[in-house]
């Protein structure tokens, strides 16, 4: 059927079927995806936006189809962002909603990972529960490696992934101790041992999980499943405003389609052109999917390979691979092995599920894992078009420089054949990525070749690489000039210098990472060298030489394991009573409703009348005069209802410091300039595309090296002094000096920001629900915006999807952008950031800048230090000069430095203004000074662990700002965590693995911690709440802390429960709003449980001595007939409750105060083995010691110190933002940015409360550990620091050596020098434009 006649017929219905539900839409639209159609259309707000680019796993459903010829249903899950609601016909979807909910039933899945603690801010959780559920509908009793594949496409910036793991191996079959024969104790084993000591490991118990009974299991739609055995098959055309969708129902028609739409794309999983619609705002007039057809779908075994159709998923190939491997003799299926190496860490599940061979390889992109292997191995495409047939080999594509033309656009992609490999021939496949798993290739390689029969003489070879051009590339000339060569080292030799001269990258090359990617090249030829020696060898030892055993260790690639985990803590009082909660480790107060998808966020506040949405026009220049806005195009889009710029702001446009509309010049990339609002969410970003915008550029300060140059700074130098640094210097024995970069870290929090401002249309009052950790001051800021009293701006918050300090300051400009536009239509204002504008906004971590001189004897004590830090704060100050503040205050770490001296400088540059971020400076600052630490040690030759024990606080002591610090706590954590971790029988196996192994080193490092605690003003530790009693006896608790995921609702509802006396059951928490708890301080600094929780304890006792005389008279009543009688005699059930804050003042014209109310102690070992050819690494084990003792909940502090780990572990080894030389920030999404996932924890994961430590100053004695985990990731840093020291100092590389932050891939690998960094060409600075700066 031609298109003319399907139109003739009138556009079809799509139906699918959604939790059992029907679903007839007579106007789907192709650009429409089923995540905003299940969030918007059918009000189904479980399933949530993360990225809406399929690399985070938030929107994940299950899809079932029905295969009506095998009569086989599929259940797979699948990015719902990137599924077009037309590929959806005869489907059935299934979504978080539809597995459970808190009204009927929950499902196991859900049950489990609440109940282990899986869900902090709960934003990921309902992705986990489909990847989980979804893989259980599959294998009901799952093996690890496969929980481990189904969670690999799910990211969490919580949790660290490892509660979320604990519960999804509750429905494994194997054992789930840590099965460690090591020392002959595993973890179980250890439980008993600790009994006595009133410590526990347990954490959840799983007795009192409910089975999983897969016949209760919904099943797939009847109807549906009739509707598609007697439905004759037919094209289908749906019909949207500007696209049309057709799905023919044969080859010939679609055939015919091509010939009349060449232009049009086939859509078979929409991973690759989804992506480009979305991102880059590519659009197509007409869609064609081919997915039906059933020639695009074979699977053929012949006699001398496989024929796979074009539209088959990558996980169908990986299936079929996989049986046909273990069927045939291992000399055939070489290629297909090299083809599974690709696809077990391509993409994440839910990517492999949907996305098509066809896809994959038409796309033709460089990354493509595919391709390099496909071409290698001699495979061949069946291409059709109306003019016929023929079959084409994909070599040719790519071998003939880039060869896009060899195919025509009329063609089509019918299968592509992969042929068994022969005798004598050999396929391998290389990648290496940012993150092992779930990440685009930084570059890969598809190697091949073919000996004359029983010698070494290269008859064949080819070898293809990924990640290096634009797009697949053939280094063909290298492969002829080797046929005829024996297979010896001399052969490689000229291979590589063939090789790097064939394929040459220039210095400018996009994606950067140029001399490490030319590195790559080489290492992976190596790599393959060896192997092929190796396969030689085996097959005939007495003519092949084996390789040497120096070499051997090039070739294990490292495996994934399930990781293992034990939490220790300390039992509450055997005496305390069963119903007091307080100590024990409470499941998150919401963390059924995060498992169920029926915990709200701002996004998901139902449609309120009228609403419009808003969109925002931002800066493409780092710093320039907006000359002219032309509005008028934007205004002619339909259903654009009005733009917004500063003119319209009636009150103060933000803050003296930072505008939320531009105002006459832009001073960074991705400042707002204005806002399209619009009748739906799309007409408004339309809208935004046609705003024009006239700039005079000026010059920008981009790097700190810029600003240092320019003199371009925020406020006056911070500085702390203590002893006499010229003295001490004088007094070493030696003195060494040095400099650090270390990058910023994005906040990668799940939710973006999003905002809701709904006028109440009275006395100018507005409801404003925001996502923030600080209500008070988007009150503030609205009000100022709109000229009234902060008494008519009512804020609301009930939880933030994520925060980590990224949501204190930002969120007030958004509300203000969202509330003028309210006020200026008159209509309630939806604004929700994509995932790339809210990164492309909000700033980060401040990347860093450190140089000190450090004077030390030889005995490794340091005598004196003076440093030099400064931050890359941005355009703006927002939160930088406190940030510089802490940076210089904890600089000293857990270390007395007699002689130190600390200065500070924030550097005022044009780039998004950096914020707030868990740790807030410190993770800098320590990280710098244990950087110089460790160069004291290698240039004294002590071992680092010596040294900083050496130079460590013990019993009380003054810090350099003249605070007492008692250190008691900080040598035991260090001690417990060297005899925990078996620090010195771990090391010593280092080392033995280390000699034994060239290409391959682990390495191990012990890192202690002073943190401290607060804020260095009284005044941020003040707190109120607010709790009511009803007269049925039910508690409501108000505070000003806001539920960021890190339980401190939980908190709140323990403490009132223990002070009131009543079951938790009875305490209920609804929302922070600035209508209850006026004035409340900015939930940060891992001080908000505390102090509110002061304030909730006051209020608590307020109301229980109110009920004392009335509880004395009837002592034996219950809780409800006291506050009957207490209501009956008119006492007040009602009471505020205020703490006035920890005291802490810091003096900077002295430099000296109580900068902070108290200390955290901490101490973590790691170890981590590298692959010094690649780069690549893995965490084995950590071992974490934390002072934190009396735990309010000790499964939401534990929580929260691995989740801050982790998130170290990201900032220290793998996240990296990249700025254009413009100053574009180009890591903008989760496919550019990685921040760790499941494959990156460590594989044996252990915490541990030192036991008996009291802290007199907070409640029940308990400690704030919201952020201190994050710098004990540095470890991790250390442990490759110390793997890449064994390397260099192995190859000759003596003296100490500097390794900046974040330790990539790439660093690892230039680190390890060797022959292969030694032979790739090297650009001379000035010669080139890099494609990247470094702005730290
Ligand atoms: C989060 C994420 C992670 C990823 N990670 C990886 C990775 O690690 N490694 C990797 O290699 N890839 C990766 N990819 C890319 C992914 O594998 C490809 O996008 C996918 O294979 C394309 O298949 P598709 O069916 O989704 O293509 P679609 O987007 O539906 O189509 C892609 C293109 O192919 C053309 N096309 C499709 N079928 C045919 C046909 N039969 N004949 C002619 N042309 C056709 C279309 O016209 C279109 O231009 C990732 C993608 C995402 C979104
Ligand atoms: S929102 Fe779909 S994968 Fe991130
Ligand atoms: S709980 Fe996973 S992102 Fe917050």
């Amino acid at each position: 059927m031609s298109l003319p006649a399907a139109r003739a017929a009138g556009p079809d219905e799509l139906i699918f079927y959604v939790n059992g539900r029907k679903i007839v839409e007579k106007n789907a639209d192709p650009e429409q995806m089923l995540l905003s159609y299940l969030r918007k259309r059918l009000r189904l707000t479980g399933t949530k936006y993360g990225c809406g680019g399929g690399g985070c796993g938030a929107c994940t459903v299950m899809i079932s189809t029905y295969e009506p010829v095998s009569k086989k249903i599929r259940h797979y899950s699948a990015n719902a962002c990137l599924l077009p609601i037309c590929s959806l016909h005869d489907f059935a979807v299934t979504t978080v909603e539809g597995i459970g909910c808190t009204k009927t039933r929950i499902h196991p899945v859900q049950e489990r990972l609440a109940k282990c603690h899986g869900s902090q801010c709960g934003f990921c959780t309902p992705g986990m529960v489909m990847s989980m559920y979804a893989l259980l509908r599959n294998h009901p009793e799952p093996s690890m490696e496969q929980i481990t594949e189904a969670l690999a496409g799910n990211l969490c910036r919580c949790t660290g992934y490892r509660p979320i793991l604990d519960g999804c191996k509750t429905f494994c079959k194997e054992p789930f101790c840590c099965q460690s024969k090591e020392n002959g104790n595993c973890c179980l084993d250890r439980e008993d041992k600790l009994k006595g000591e009133k410590i526990s490991t347990k954490l959840f118990s799983a007795d009192e999980f409910q089975p999983l009974d897969p016949t209760q299991e919904f099943i797939f739609p009847p109807e549906l499943m009739t509707m598609t055995e007697n439905q004759p098959k037919r094209t289908l055309v749906f019909q949207g405003e500007r696209t049309t969708w057709i799905s023919p129902a044969s080859l010939k028609e679609l055939l015919e389609l091509k010939a009349k739409y060449p232009k049009a794309p086939l859509v078979v999983g929409n991973t690759s052109v989804g992506p480009e619609m979305k991102f880059k705002g590519v659009h197509h007039p007409v869609i064609i999917s081919p997915a039906r057809i059933l020639d695009l779908n074979v699977v053929r075994s012949t006699d001398n390979g496989l024929t796979l159709g074009a539209a088959c998923s990558l996980a169908a190939m990986k299936d079929v691979l996989t049986n046909t491997v273990s069927e045939l003799p291992g000399e055939k299926t070489k290629i297909f092995r090299a083809l599974l190496h690709q696809l077990k860490t391509l993409g994440g599940q839910q990517i492999r599920n949907i996305s098509s061979l066809g896809g994959n390889i038409m796309s033709r992109k460089s990354t493509s894992d595919l391709n390099p292997i496909l071409a290698v191995g001699n495979c061949t495409l069946n291409l059709a078009s109306r003019e016929g047939t023929r079959w084409i080999s994909l070599s040719d594509i790519f071998a003939n420089g880039v060869g896009n033309n060899t195919l025509t656009p009329e063609e089509v992609l019918v299968s592509v054949h992969i042929p068994h490999s022969r005798k004598g021939e050999f396929v391998s496949a290389f990648r290496q990525a940012q993150r092992r798993e779930n990440a685009l290739p930084i570059a890969n390689a598809g190697m091949r070749v073919l000996f004359a029969e029983g010698t070494d003489i290269i008859m064949d070879f080819g070898i293809f690489y990924g990640g290096i051009g634009s797009t697949t590339v053939c280094a063909k000339q290298t492969c002829r000039a080797l046929i005829g060569r024996h297979w010896n080292e001399q052969m490689l030799d000229e291979a590589c210098r063939l090789v790097l001269k064939e394929v040459s990258l220039p210095g400018s090359a996009p994606g950067g990472k140029v001399e490490y990617r030319r590195t790559l090249i080489v290492s992976f030829l190596f790599k393959f060298y060896l192997e092929v020696l190796q396969s030689l060898n085996r097959m005939d030892p007495h003519r092949c030489p084996d390789i040497s055993e120096k070499h051997g260790s090039v070739l294990q690639d490292f495996q994934p394991k399930m990781p293992q985990s034990e939490q220790i803590y300390q039992e509450v009082n055997p005496e305390q009573l069963p119903r007091d909660p307080v100590g024990r480790p409470i499941m998150h107060q919401a963390g059924i409703k995060h498992a169920t998808g029926e915990a709200l966020y701002c996004d998901d506040i139902r449609a309120v009348d009228e609403e419009l949405f808003l969109a925002v026009v931002t800066s493409s220049r780092a710093h320039a005069k907006i000359v002219t806005i032309d509005v008028s195009e934007a205004l002619k889009v339909p259903r654009v209802v009005d733009v917004v710029t500063a003119e319209d702001v009636p009150g103060k446009n933000g803050t003296e410091d930072e505008q939320a509309y531009a105002k006459d010049e832009v001073i960074c990339v991705g400042q707002i300039v204005c806002a399209v609002v619009a009748e739906s969410a799309v007409q408004a970003k339309r809208g935004v595309e046609k705003v024009k915008i006239e700039y005079e550029d000026l010059e920008p300060i981009l790097t700190i090296e810029d600003a240092i140059k320019h003199n371009s700074y925020f406020g006056k130098e911070k500085k702390i002094e203590q002893g006499n640094i010229e003295e001490g210097f004088k007094s070493a024995d030696e003195i060494i000096e040095g400099e650090i970069h270390i990058g910023g870290q994005e906040h990668f929090y799940l939710e973006t920001n999003s905002v809701l401002v709904v006028p109440r249309g009275e006395d100018n009052e507005m409801d404003v629900h925001v996502s923030t950790q600080d209500a008070a001051r988007v009150q503030e800021l609205v009000a100022l915006a709109l000229d009234v009293q902060s008494s008519k701006i009512m804020c609301h918050t009930k939880r933030v999807g994520g925060a980590f300090g990224g949501k204190v300051t930002k969120p007030a400009f958004f509300a203000v952008v969202a509330a003028v536009a309210a006020n200026k239509t008159g209509r309630p204002i939806r604004f929700t950031l994509e995932r790339d504008e809210d990164m492309l906004i909000t700033g980060g971590r401040h990347p860093f800048y450190g140089k000190y001189k450090v004077g030390f004897t030889n005995d490794g004590r340091i005598t004196a230090a003076d440093i030099e830090s400064y931050i890359n704060a941005g355009c703006t100050l927002d939160e930088s000069g406190l940030v510089i503040d802490y940076v210089v205050l904890k600089t000293d770490n857990a270390y007395k430095i007699p002689n130190l001296r600390v200065r500070g400088r924030a550097c005022k540059t044009n780039l998004p203004s950096n914020t707030a971020f868990r740790g807030f400076g410190f993770p800098q600052s320590g990280l710098f000074t244990e950087s110089w630490i460790a160069t004291v040690a290698t240039q004294t030759g002590l071992p680092h662990e010596k040294i900083r024990e050496i130079n460590m606080y013990k019993g009380v002591n003054l810090t350099p700002f003249k605070e007492e610090l008692d250190a008691t706590n900080l040598v035991k954590c260090w001690k417990e965590c060297m005899e925990k971790s078996e620090y010195y029988s771990r090391k010593t196996a280092v080392e033995e693995f280390n000699k034994q192994n060239y290409w391959k080193k682990k390495g191990i490092a012990i890192i202690p911690m002073k943190f401290s605690v607060g804020f260095n003003a009284t005044l941020y530790h003040q707190a109120a709440a607010l709790v009511h009693i009803y007269t049925d006896g039910s508690v409501l608790v108000t505070h000003g802390g806001i539920e960021l995921g890190q339980g401190i609702h939980t908190k709140m509802l323990q403490i009132a429960s223990r002070e009131l006396k009543v079951p938790l059951s009875y305490v209920h928490l609804c929302e922070t709003s600035t209508i209850t708890v006026p004035n409340a301080i900015v939930t940060a600094g891992s001080i908000g449980s505390d102090v509110n929780g002061k304030a909730v304890q006051n209020a608590c006792q307020i109301l229980r001595k109110r009920l004392e005389p009335i509880i004395n008279k009837n002592p034996e009543g219950k809780w409800e007939d006291w506050i009957t009688e207490a209501h009956q005699q008119s006492v007040s059930l009602s009471a505020t409750g205020y703490f006035r804050g920890y005291v802490a003042n810091m003096n900077w014209d002295t430099g000296e105060g109580q900068a902070f109310p108290y200390f955290v102690f901490g101490a973590a070992c790691s170890e981590v083995e590298i692959d010094c050819l690649t780069g690549d690494h893995k965490n084995i084990r950590t071992d974490i010691v934390m002072d934190a003792c009396f735990s309010i909940n000790p499964a939401v502090d534990i929580g929260q110190i691995e989740g801050a780990f982790v998130q170290g572990v990201g900032l220290y080894t793998m996240e990296e933002i990249k700025f254009s030389p413009e100053g574009e920030q180009y890591t903008l999404g989760p496919d550019a940015y990685k921040i760790p996932a499941v494959c990156d924890i460590p594989e044996q994961f252990r915490v541990y409360l030192l036991p008996n430590s009291r802290n007199p100053i907070a409640i029940y004695s308990s400690k704030g550990v919201g952020e201190a985990g994050l710098f004990l990731g540095c470890s991790v840093f250390f442990a490759i620091w110390d793997a890449v020291a064994a390397v260099r100092k192995e190859r000759g590389l003596t003296g100490t050596f500097t390794l900046n932050s974040p330790l990539t891939p790439e660093r690892i690998r230039m680190a390890c020098g060797d022959n292969f960094t030694e032979m790739i060409p090297k650009d001379k600075p000035g010669t080139y434009k890099p494609w990247a700066i470094d702005i730290a």
